[in-house]
This record gives structure tokens, sequence and C-alpha cells, in this order.
């Protein structure tokens, strides 16, 4: 029989083990000469490491793909100060982690090992930018509205004042086809007014069931309608089992009409787009995680084509409104598809290489916490 003491410590060390292993912070703790002790779950998780006991070996051999933390470790017994709430980018997986570096000493004080303590704050950065591009957007919105209204004014002026220019010079043609000009001109100006003005005016989502599959074919139709395919394969891939979304109908055929114009464009004529739906009930499928961190049933949409990619300084900036590298494009449509998903309460993603083809992430809460929320989204028809 173990005396009661026994028991109590045996039973406090059974208790410190699952409250390491489950803790939603990663824990990593190495030994004097380097070994390492003790990994949770959200360490391996982080670190990408293989399952099975890795108790004893070095951790500059585990931990060989992440030179950062590697770095960060190797200080632990030499540095005066350790880092507390320090940050870093695991430039091996692109994830931002927030780490604590401490000492583990004995009962006498003495340095016996060292522990890292972090957090994943990948997700808390992208709310971040997301947060930062709504202020971006709110502010060149509110700019754009007031000039494209002091421009519509004097634009209708140009316009008539011109059609009566035109009257007076009935007679001489070389006038009239000026004037005409000049007509055009300001009908093209007013176009692109027009355009900015549906893209900041603010309008309520008309949230139904809605199903995915009909407003990805009338995304199609619509693009097909817009832009030229020419010999482009498109390739939709959706389960049964995706249920309908609460959502905007109208508003969501707008996002997937405008992922596809773009790859059109990318493709110029040739290439193939797959658009592949699925369904994520848990944070690692992907599903989204709202303010409570609770993971909601969320359908993911991928929209990928094979054309050129873009450089990475191009897609840094492409949500941004008016940022466009084609001659004839205004630079909003991905800016509205942002708008619109972000009503939608879901998130978009992109990931492209040079050359290695764009795809696109909608992610969308199959049922949004607030029904119809008022966002600046516009179309452009
Ligand atoms: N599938 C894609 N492949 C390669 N580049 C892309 C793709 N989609 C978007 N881009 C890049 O992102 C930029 C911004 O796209 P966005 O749709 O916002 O504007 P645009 O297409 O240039 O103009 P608009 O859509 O207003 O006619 C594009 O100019 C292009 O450089
Ligand atoms: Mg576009």
């Amino acid at each position: 029989m173990p005396k009661p003491a026994e028991k109590s410590t045996r039973l406090a060390d059974v208790f410190f083990r699952h409250m390491v292993a489950n803790m939603r912070n990663g824990v990593l703790a190495i030994d004097r000469d380097g070994g390492i002790v003790l990994v949770n779950d959200e360490a391996r998780r982080l670190f990408r490491l293989p399952p099975g006991d890795v108790a004893g070996r070095p951790y500059a051999d585990l931990l060989h793909e992440h030179p950062d933390i590697v770095r960060v470790l190797g200080g632990a017994f030499e540095l005066k100060l350790l880092p507390n709430r320090a940050e870093l980018r695991l430039k091996s997986t692109d994830t931002v982690i927030g780490y604590t570096l401490s000492l583990v000493r004995d009962d006498k004080g003495e340095p016996v090992g060292a522990a890292l303590f972090f957090k994943d704050l990948t997700h808390v950065e992208q709310i971040e930018e997301r947060e930062r591009l709504r202020d971006r957007l709110a502010a060149v919105g509110e700019m754009a509205a007031v000039m494209a209204h002091e421009i519509k004014n004097p634009l209708a002026g140009i316009e008539v004042l011109a059609g009566l220019v035109r009257r007076k010079v009935a007679d001489n043609v070389e006038a009239q086809s000026l004037v005409n000009d000049i007509i055009s001109e300001a009908k093209m100006a007013n176009a692109i007014v027009q355009e900015v003005l549906a893209f900041v005016r603010p309008v309520r989502l008309q949230v139904d069931r809605t199903s995915l599959a009909q407003a990805i074919d009338s995304a199609i139709a619509l693009a097909d309608g817009k832009a030229s395919r020419g010999s482009i394969l498109v390739d939709v891939e959706l389960p049964q089992s995706i249920p309908a979304v609460g959502a905007d109908e109208y508003q969501l055929t707008q996002v997937f009409c405008n992922l596809l114009i773009n790859a059109y464009e990318a493709l110029e004529g040739r290439g193939r787009i797959e658009i592949k739906g699925r369904l994520a009930h848990t944070a690692a499928e992907g599903a989204l995680l709202p303010d409570g961190h609770v993971p909601v049933p969320t359908v993911i949409v991928d929209v990928a084509d094979d054309g050129p990619g873009m450089p990475s300084d191009v897609a840094e900036k492409i949500f941004n409104p008016f940022f466009t590298t084609k001659a004839q494009g205004s630079g909003l449509g991905l800016a509205i598809v942002r708008k619109i998903v972000d009503a939608h309460e879901g998130r978009i993603d992109m990931t492209t290489g040079d050359g290695r083809g764009t795809k696109f992430r909608v992610t969308l809460p199959v049922e949004p916490h607030k029904t119809a929320r008022s966002q600046g989204s516009g179309n452009r028809d």
C-alpha cells in the first residue's frame, strides 16, 4: 500500500502531465545538455514533429527544420535576460509565434534546464491585418465617394454643353467628330465614377439559404458574358453533402464571378480552372474560428487556376482598391470580393507563386452570426 503522501505526489505528477499535454500553449523543455525533456501536443503540431518518443534527443537535431527556435534555445544558458513575450516568424511553416523562455531551476536555484512556452499567433495576426485593411478601405472609400460625388455634376455639365455645341456645328463634319469624342470621353469618365460609387455605397445583404452550386453556376454564366473564356476548362467539384449557406446569393455570385474573370484574364484563353468545395467542422480542417475561438461549421471553396501566378510584390497588394496590373483594369474586383466575404463573416485567402498558378480560398460560415450586416459592397453592373 503506498503511503498517502506518496499517493498524492503520484496523483499530482499525473495531473501535471495531463495539464501540460492539454495546454493550449506549446511547451518544450530541454535539460542542461540540450536533450529534450518534454514536448506537448501543441508544440508537436506547431513544429510539425513526428509522433513517438523524442525524450533525450538533442533539441538542435529534433528542431533542425526550425533554425530560429534552435537559436532561441541556444541562448537559454548564456543570456542574462531571457526573452519574455517575444515574437518570431517560423520561416519553415510561415507561422507567427509569441514566446517566453524560462530557466528551470532545482531546489538550490541551479539551472537544470530551460523551457519554451509559446502560442500560435497566426490567427491573431490575420485578424489584425484584416482590421488594418478595413480601416484603409474605409478611408479610401470615404475620399472616393466625396470625389466621385463632386465630379459627377461637372461631368454631366460637360456632356450637356457638348451636346449643345454639336447642334451649333451641325454642318461642320470635323467639329462634329471632335465634339462626339468629347461626349464619349465624358461618358467613360462617368462610368468610372458610377463604378466607384457602387463600390463605396453601403449595401445590405439579403441573407437567405443559398445553394453554392447555384451561385457558382450563375457566376460562370455571368463571367462568360463579361470576359472571353477561350478554350479554358472550368471544372466544378461540389460534394452533395455541402449544405445551403446563409448568404446573399447575388453577392456570392459576384464573388465567384470576379474570381473567374481574373482567372480567365490570367489564363489568356488557355488552361484550367478548378472550383472545389468542401465542408469543415474543426479548426484543423479549416473551419472558421470566430470571436469565441470555437470552430463553426464552414464551407470552403477553392478557385484555382494553372495560370502564371504572381510575384510577391503584386500578391501583397491585390486586395487594395484600385490596385491593378492591367491596362483596362479598375482594380476593384478583388476589393469587392473581400468586402462581400467580410460582410458574410468569412475570409478570403490567396496562395500563388511565380509561374505556379493561383488559388483563392473563400471560407464562409454555414450560418453567419448576424443575419444581415450593412457593408460597403457593391456590384459593377
Ligand atoms: N488569378 C489570377 N492570376 C494572376 N494574377 C491575378 C489573378 N487574380 C488577380 N490577379 C492580380 O490581381 C490584380 C487585382 O485584381 P482585381 O480583380 O482586384 O483588379 P483587376 O482585375 O486588375 O481589375 P478589375 O477586376 O477591376 O477589372 C490584377 O490586376 C492581377 O495582377
Ligand atoms: Mg479583376
